[in-house]
């Protein structure tokens, strides 16, 4: 068997597509779950790209102790400078992850350097870079669209430099499995010390092969793939991290590959993600889908049921999909929610136990039931370890006439408690103006909706909403058995982050 790299971009190549950006926390959070996980690396940032992205890099740094933490950096001085300042306190040794195109189109458009300078770059850079960084990754950009000698020099001399993993990005998701496989091949024969470095597959989505490229790649000798949870990032998206690595397992006979993934994470990993950026995956996607394990038809229901291989080559169960159901009532204590949590693998401190269990007990007195899946949307819509809740609901009434509706509503503000009404185009529209007229902020609603976690006339809803003010933006989430009280609380926890942002 072979061992492959899990590096995992979702915190950078995937948080910087549009929706789906994270507030400091909830990064922090998204990656101590790729830590559970089982990945090798989490590319956590760019720490040249923003303040808040070099203050996350540290947080999430110092905070993860069985990954190497990453930063993307371009071949400058003060991104490498940047990035070092970052990862410097690191609890394991971090990586820097330096990229420059080797493309014709991209140097001679985007770089507007010759192919000398470009080596002289990389030559200089990655030389620097190593004064710094013990581990230092290239990546030559536009890789698949790049002219073959010119790429084996580019890979040559970022080696000779000291750099002991070469990406080889299909930037634009151009190629297809055939001539990665063939890439991958030329390049580990030609290049000089192929066999000293790490070779790493980084393909996008554009016309739907990111997964089959990276196979592909890895079939021909890649040792590192690069990946993002969901299959989040620029344009179309990364190559699906659960889809490589469960088509590695299920066909571990072909491909004689293993990763350090714990699968039984995968579910929960994009659940979190999901829910973190508002982002809902399609019924259809492979594997996370709510359709991934429905059998509809009969001939196929009629199969499982004999016996479940007949139409299904991975069982939920091993993607931590947990099917059963009725877990906690009205009358669970605080020592049965928490084991349950325990048995969930979620550790929380006393204090967050506390809020947990206390809006535990809110639904379970309205939901004759409390399943696991609610139990799991409450960790992840209830925000206890997020930003400092400047303002948080302590009551609200809401009336409606003839579709238009007055909102009345009580918050707790750290200047005490202030109420307000508003009258507005419907429940939340009123909602929404009151909350902004006591905080004084005109925030911008930009995307709302609405979840029902479990079927039934009293299920739990789990608002998800973005928003914007000043061109900064953050997701809001709540949670409740009414879906007024879900959105206005989902709406509560946007304003706070987006205050945080703002260093309000
Ligand atoms: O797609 C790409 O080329 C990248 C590089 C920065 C590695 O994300
Ligand atoms: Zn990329």
């Amino acid at each position: 068997m072979k061992k492959l790299i899990i590096f995992d971009t979702t915190l950078r190549d995937g948080e910087q597509a549009p929706g789906n950006s994270m507030h400091s926390s909830e990064k922090l959070e998204m990656a101590l779950q790729l830590e559970k996980l089982g990945v090798d690396v989490i590319e956590a940032g760019f720490a040249a790209s923003s303040s808040g992205d070099f203050a996350s890099l540290k947080e999430i740094a110092e905070r993860i102790k069985n990954c190497t933490v990453c930063s993307l950096s371009r071949c400058k001085k003060e991104d490498i400078d940047l990035a070092y300042n970052a990862l410097k306190n690191a609890a394991k040794k971090p990586r820097l992850h330096l990229f420059l195109s080797t493309s014709p189109l991209h140097m001679q458009y985007k770089l507007k350097m010759s192919e000398q300078q470009v080596l002289d770059l990389i030559r200089s850079s990655v030389t620097y870079a190593r004064t710094l960084f013990e581990d230092v990754q290239f990546s030559c950009e536009d890789a698949t669209r790049s002219e073959r000698n010119f790429l084996v020099n580019a890979i040559n001399t970022a080696i000779e430099c000291g750099a002991s993993t070469i990406n080889i990005p299909d930037t634009v998701g151009y190629s297809y499995p055939e001539e990665m496989k063939d890439l991958f091949r030329f390049l580990l024969s030609s290049v000089k010390d192929a066999d000293k470095v790490n070779f790493a597959v980084h393909c996008h989505n554009d016309i739907g092969l990111a997964v089959a490229n990276t196979l592909a790649a890895i079939e021909a000798g890649a040792t590192q793939a690069e990946l993002t949870v969901n299959g989040i990032g620029e344009r179309a998206g990364n190559a699906a991290l659960e889809e490589v690595v469960m088509a590695l397992n299920v066909r571990k006979d072909f491909y004689l590959t293993e990763t350090n993934i714990n699968t039984r994470q995968i579910y929960p990993s994009s659940q979190l993600l999901s829910s973190i950026t508002g982002v809902k995956i399609h019924p259809t996607k492979p594997l996370v889908g709510k359709n991934a394990f429905l059998h509809e038809s009969g001939i196929h229901q009629h199969g499982v049921i004999a016996n479940r291989a007949t139409y299904e080559i991975i069982s939920p169960e091993s993607l931590g999909i947990i099917q059963n159901d009725i877990v906690l009532g009205k009358h669970s204590g605080k020592h049965a929610f928490k084991d349950f949590l325990e048995g969930m693998d979620v550790r929380v401190s006393n204090e967050e136990l506390n809020i947990l269990f206390a809006r535990f007990k809110e639904i379970a007195d309205k939901k004759k039931y409390v399943t696991y899946k609610d139990i799991s949307y409450l960790i992840t819509h209830t925000n206890t370890t997020q930003v400092e809740k400047k303002f948080s609901l302590l009551n609200y009434g809401i009336t409606t006439i003839c579709g238009s509706a007055m909102a009345n509503i009580t918050l707790h503000t750290k200047d005490g408690v202030k109420a307000d009404t508003c009258t507005g185009d419907g429940p939340l529209d009123a909602a929404f103006k009151t909350i902004n007229r006591i905080i004084g902020v005109e925030f911008k609603l930009e995307d709302w909706s609405v979840n029902a976690i479990t079927e039934g006339k009293d299920a739990v809803g789990a608002a998800t909403l973005r928003l914007s003010y000043n061109g900064a933006e953050a997701t809001g989430r709540g949670i409740s058995t009414d879906t007024v009280e879900a959105s206005i609380r989902a709406y509560l926890n946007g304003c706070n982050k987006l205050l945080d942002i703002l260093g309000d």
